[in-house]
């Protein structure tokens, strides 16, 4: 069964039409990537996913659970942050809470959200998600003190912390100088190898080709092409993608 399926999914700002009809499933324990030029929709596309935009048209079912835009502008506050928990969020600007430390940013939504929970439990697991991202010396820190390739893994943690269904991820390295996105993307490679079910929105192209297992092309609001890396990078068949790439990989 597909763990994400997106059907018809349209949005406007205005006039202007952002998504003209975006259709696409996903496997459980996919890493699917979504490559194209700015201004093609991808934020909005991954901002109705999460339903911090409504979308105008079209469904979105994650696990089973059926998302009804028509009936989402009439859903409660809690209802839609209930729906939101399918997705984990990850920008390009980290969005740490200053005032907070490394370990207080990751436990922080978990204490509010999971009643059910521990703290002592929250507290181990926020931990155990810190050390996995290597900042295991890093948890008492606060963000000013952190470089931006240790913020961005801080990030990464908070969003597992909730245990998404699927961890979103938006250009996750383009705020971060060449030295430090390489250590953001060993972990998110790391987590596509634990099979972590994934969207990742980058620009980053030799890396979606080593870690996704699907890709799509994105192009003025619709999906221009779709399929492996084999051949949406190596052999596309789309012009606009051929444009595309041939600017990153020239
Ligand atoms: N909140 C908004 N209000 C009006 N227009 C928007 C808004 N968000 C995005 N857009 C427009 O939607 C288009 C797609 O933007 P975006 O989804 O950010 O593209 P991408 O992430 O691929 O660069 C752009 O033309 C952008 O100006
Ligand atoms: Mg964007």
């Amino acid at each position: 069964m597909a763990i994400l399926e997106v059907h018809e999914l349209k949005k406007k700002f205005d006039e202007d039409e952002v998504l003209k009809g975006i259709s696409f499933n996903m496997e459980k324990g996919q890493t699917l990537s979504i490559l194209g030029s700015s201004g093609s929709g991808k934020t909005t596309l991954l901002r109705c996913l999460n339903l911090l935009e409504t979308p105008d048209e079209g469904t979105i079912t994650v696990n089973g659970d059926l998302l009804f835009f028509a009936n989402v502008k009439q859903l409660k506050e809690d209802e839609l942050r209930k729906k939101r928990l399918h997705f984990g969020m990850v920008f390009q600007q980290f969005n740490l809470f200053p005032q907070y430390t490394a370990l207080e940013n990751v436990i922080l939504a978990p204490k509010l959200v999971k009643k059910d929970m521990e703290s002592a439990e929250i507290l181990e697991r926020g931990k155990v998600l810190l050390n996995k991202m290597g900042l295991s010396d890093r948890m008492d820190n606060y963000p000013h003190q952190l470089s931006g390739g240790q913020q961005q893994r801080v990030a990464i943690a908070r969003a597992l912390a909730l245990n998404p269904d699927i961890l979103c991820f938006d250009e996750p390295t383009s705020a971060l100088d060449p030295e430090l996105t390489g250590e953001v993307l060993k972990v998110i490679k790391e987590l596509s190898e634990q099979n972590t079910t994934m969207i990742i929105v980058t620009h980053e192209i030799a890396f979606a080709r080593e870690v996704s297992d699907e890709i799509i092309f994105m192009d003025q609001g619709v999906i221009a092409e779709q399929g492996p890396p084999s051949q949406v990078i190596d052999n596309p068949n789309n012009e606009r993608t051929k444009q595309f790439l041939s600017n990153y990989l020239k």
